[in-house]
């Protein structure tokens, strides 16, 4: 259990021992620190129980708080609120408490098994900004949750499956009639044959099928038996669909892992083919398919439903399946390989529909536990200073690796050259590159649209992912500068400035449990920043390497390594990485 938490306990057994039953004590951070650290409201809604007067209850409670010598300047305000505030000694012991184990300032929760859907990519197709938030937002649950005590796998759930990629490998056959994958004849091994194909190319030969599937009847129609070839295993086609898959799949996992966010399982949509048909059958033994126009569909609106609720198409008239389909067929996929507590789906907020239908679809057919929890995690889109979804100058879409790019060449500005070599420099620009962007996108809360501008996100000063890389490294130096120095324990925190650090350092539990369970990461970015420029407000204040008072240094020492250690805990959560220098 944490301190704060623990503290809460212990304050809630004094109020007890004073004579009042108190089920929640709630222990408030106080605006006004001249009057305590921290207030104690609970004398109201005890008066209430109790027929008495709050401040009555108040002065009850004071006077045990009183007796402890773990407090101090305990006084009364307003009606009855109670401020005390914990002495230096107190407050030294506990930092001494958390630096020993941080996990004695995490509380964990009882473990549960998770599946988190998140990364979406689509093969032969270019990663987009909006990718780029579904694996930040996911990877950095996925590290939250593990932090807090639960089991995770990540699932990046391509999109791999339906007619795009039917395209791709027609405009292949029509591009190289020759390949053997198009030769019935062929016998020999699909994994010898030299594909003359890079990613690139995939890139470009989509957008090119796809214009030509609008404006050509014939070449769509080709295109649709192509991917009926694909979804039925034909021999040839699906061989080169595969090799698609894998050469779109590498590259893709490059980008990812440059945004330091990595998946469990690279399944993807097409992974749940082999359960349509179970999944088809359990809606027909059910009773809940409804046939129309040949089509089946599943009703899923209720009775007090303000929006409107379209049914859920199952099987379409022409016998193939929906994006819905995949969902729900990849739901049974997931119950029986994982038996997950919880699946979450951390995809654009645009999808909500989709996957209302799909949740509502999956306990209809009661296609997992009631007590399973699916939830969707949307989020908003990143904006040009227009206020339109981010795009390139000429309009077009823009891609996350030229979005990478355009932030490297700004951070790249910024790198001392005095203490980066010529031959790092590329390298630690990238990192922090990625860091700009990551922070940027994490900062606001996850459901709303944000305005990317390069110039503040890529700010050493500010709010901003490579001002808490240099702040952090600078810890890291003063601290390799002290090594010969006594770093032990807290003796004081006297300073103003260090006891608001060791103040924030005991919030930080709430605001991990909090944020868990609101799958956001906004106040865990808050959160570092503020800790981050509390200490670099110490940092200016102080000349630690100097001080004579020796038990003054080492204090500020260990609370120096403190501080460092969580900045690279709760950078971690955010998927950043500190680089040795900058
Ligand atoms: N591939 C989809 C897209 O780019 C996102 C997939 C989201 N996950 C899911 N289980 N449907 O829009």
């Amino acid at each position: 259990m944490s301190i704060i938490k623990e503290l809460t306990a212990s304050l809630k057994e004094i109020v007890n021992n004073a004579g009042y039953e108190v089920e929640n004590l709630i222990l408030q951070p106080s605006g006004r620190k001249d009057l305590g650290q921290f207030q104690i409201n609970d004398a109201m809604p005890l008066a209430k129980k109790y027929g008495k007067a709050p401040r009555m209850i108040a002065e009850d409670i004071a006077k045990l708080l009183e007796q402890d010598n773990r407090f101090t300047n305990i006084n009364i305000a307003g009606p009855g609120f109670i401020n005390i505030t914990l002495t230096d000694e107190y407050l030294s012991e506990l930092m001494n408490k958390i630096s020993e184990d941080l996990n004695n300032n995490i509380d964990k929760e009882q473990p549960k098994k998770i599946v988190l859907d998140y990364g979406g990519a689509n093969v032969a197709k270019a990663l987009h900004v909006g990718h780029l938030r579904s694996a930040n937002i996911g990877e950095a649950l996925k590290r939250l949750a593990r932090l807090l005590g639960h089991e995770v796998l990540g699932d990046a759930h391509l999109g791999d499956y339906g007619r795009p990629l039917g395209l791709v490998v027609l405009e292949l056959k029509h591009m190289y009639p020759e390949l053997p994958y198009f030769d019935e004849s062929y016998e020999g091994d699909y994994s010898e044959v030299e594909l003359p194909i890079t990613n690139a190319d995939l890139e470009k030969i989509y957008p090119l099928a796809s214009t030509k599937a609008k404006e050509d009847e014939a070449y769509l129609e080709e295109g649709r038996e192509v991917t009926a070839k694909i979804q039925s295993y034909e021999r040839g086609y699906y061989d080169l669909w595969k090799r698609v898959v894998e050469i779109s799949k590498a590259d893709i996992n490059k980008t990812y892992k440059e945004l330091n966010v990595d998946f469990e399982l690279w399944l993807g949509e097409s992974d749940s083919a082999e359960y349509f048909e179970e999944l088809i059958k359990i809606f027909e033994d059910k009773n809940i398919i409804v046939e129309s126009e040949g089509a089946k569909i599943v009703e899923v609106i209720k009775e007090d439903d303000k929006a409107p609720m379209p049914p859920l198409l199952l099987v379409k008239s022409n016998g193939s399946v929906s994006y819905e389909t995949t969902d729900l067929a990849t739901i049974l996929q997931r119950k029986k390989d994982y038996n997950p507590d919880e699946i979450w789906y951390c995809v654009d907020g645009r999808q909500d529909l989709h996957f209302e239908q799909v949740f509502r679809a999956a306990r209809k057919a009661e296609l997992v536990d009631e007590n399973v929890v699916l939830e969707f995690i949307g989020f908003g889109t990143m904006n040009g200073k227009d206020g339109k979804p981010f795009k390139t100058r000429d309009g077009g879409v823009m891609t996350l690796k030229s979005l990478i790019e355009l932030v490297n060449e700004e951070t790249l500005k910024r790198i001392n050259p005095e203490t980066v070599p010529e031959e790092e420099r590329a390298e630690v620009a990238k990192t922090v590159a990625i860091a700009a962007l990551k922070y940027a996108d994490l900062l606001p809360y996850r459901g709303t649209d944000y305005i990317f501008e390069v110039e503040k996100f890529a700010d050493l000063e500010g709010k901003t992912g490579p001002y808490l890389l240099y702040s952090t490294i600078r810890m890291k130096s003063l601290l390799n500068k002290a090594k010969e120095l006594k770093q032990e324990r807290i003796h004081t925190l006297k300073g103003e400035t260090e006891t608001e650090i060791a103040l924030t350092i005991l919030n930080l539990p709430i605001v991990l449990t909090r944020s868990l369970e609101t799958k956001t990461l906004n106040d865990i970015a808050e959160y570092v920043y503020k800790l981050t420029s509390l200490y670099n407000k110490f940092y200016a204040e102080n000349k630690v390497l100097v001080e004579e008072n020796k038990e003054l240094q080492e204090s500020w020492l260990v609370l120096t390594k403190l501080v460092y250690d969580i900045n690279n805990v709760l950078l971690d959560v955010l998927g950043l990485k500190v680089p040795e220098k900058m």
